[in-house]
């Protein structure tokens, strides 16, 4: 399921040296439609997001102007001084017997205690001699594409989980559309960002272009190109989502499974993510430099303040725009903003 440090140090072993990451829970902070970063002040955003962090999250966070670890009061991450914002499309369960839609709920990862949320990893595969540039104050980006039909498995994909599952993070046994059986344990969503930046800017108009994979996509090697030289952090996010609930025979088969995400797709390829950084001060440049000495790691950085699940828990923020856009396993007529399922 997660990939436990054996299976590190294999995908690893491709790069200059084996070292540690950063793996950690945050819990649900709100689930709406804002998007600060694609419709900055747009309320409602276009489609439902499930978002996490720090509780500063707003509809507007103009980079440079805005600094998340000053306005929060609150994380729901594990590591208490990361106030960033992470969000992803939520999923539904649309059903075939009668149409209408529930909000898939999200569980915890393997080893970990959160309420909902998704897992965050701080990734070293770009480094350069175990150094990385950690993002600037007013530095964000966006994976993945959400009007892509395009299958880009080895950047966005799903994991079905309870199946024989694979091994690293969207490798060939993973597949890039959502999966079209059942899968007992779950759906395993994957987003991997880019892991070089050039160096300059902090967000492009497309949110991606001031960065780049080092290679076709995916994990990245120690090889950031001539245009995007300087090696950061790679993200990753995982979101586990309770499928195992949605079990019958008939929902699913040869192109057909029941679930679709908030902004109409039905395949999959369109999951994407949005990052907006927030930790405080140098504290995410501290443990980058610190992840090669073996004293941080995983949800255990000694260089870092660690929370208690409890208090990461409590970290919630109420919605702005208000509206049920399936809470509390409610069923609900339409995808929240009249989406049309595509
Ligand atoms: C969110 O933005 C609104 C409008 O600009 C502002 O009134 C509010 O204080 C902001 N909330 C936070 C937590 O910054
Ligand atoms: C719609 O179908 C689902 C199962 O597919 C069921 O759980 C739900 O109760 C149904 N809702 C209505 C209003 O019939
Ligand atoms: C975290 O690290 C400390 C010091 O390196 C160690 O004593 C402790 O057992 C670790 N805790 C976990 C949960 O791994």
């Amino acid at each position: 399921m997660f990939w436990n440090t054996l299976a590190v140090g294999a995908v690893l072993a491709h790069s200059a040296s084996a070292q540690n990451m950063l793996r950690f829970a945050c819990s649900q902070l709100t689930v709406e439609r804002a998007d600060p970063l694609v419709t900055p002040g747009l309320a409602p955003a276009p489609h439902t997001h499930q978002i996490i962090g720090g509780n500063s999250f707003n509809l507007t966070m103009e980079p440079g102007k805005f600094d998340p670890a000053a306005k929060s009061t609150c994380t729901s991450c594990t590591y208490s001084e990361d106030f960033s914002n992470y969000w992803t499309a939520s999923l539904y369960f649309k059903s075939p017997e009668n149409g209408t839609f529930q909000r898939v709920p999200q569980f915890a990862n393997v080893g970990l205690q959160q309420d909902g949320g998704m897992t965050v990893y701080y990734m070293p595969y770009s480094a350069k001699n175990n150094k990385m540039t950690a993002f600037k104050p007013g530095f964000r980006m966006i994976a993945g594409d959400p009007s892509t039909k395009k299958n880009n498995r080895v950047s966005i994909c799903h994991r079905c989980l309870g199946n024989g599952e694979g091994f690293a993070p969207c490798d060939s046994k993973d597949t890039g559309e959502l999966p079209n059986k059942y899968c007992p344990k779950g759906i395993r969503a994957t987003i991997i960002f880019p892991s070089c930046w050039d160096g300059v800017n902090l967000d492009s108009p497309d949110h991606k272009s001031h960065v780049a994979y080092s290679n076709s996509g995916g994990l990245g090697t120690p090889a950031c190109p001539s245009t995007h030289p300087v090696a950061i952090p790679q993200v990753m996010y995982e979101v586990m989502w309770d499928t195992g609930r949605y079990k019958n025979d008939a929902w699913y088969g040869a192109n057909k499974q029941p679930f679709v995400y908030s902004f109409g797709d039905k395949t999959g390829f369109g999951q994407h993510g949005d990052y907006l950084f927030g930790w405080k001060d140098d504290s995410l440049q501290k443990a980058m430099d610190a992840l090669p000495s073996g004293k941080c790691a995983n949800a255990n950085c000694s260089v870092l303040k660690i929370q208690s699940a409890a208090d990461s828990m409590k970290c919630k923020k109420s919605q702005m725009v208000k509206e049920d856009v399936g809470n509390s396993g409610a069923w609900i007529k339409e995808l929240p903003g009249g989406v049309m399922v595509q």
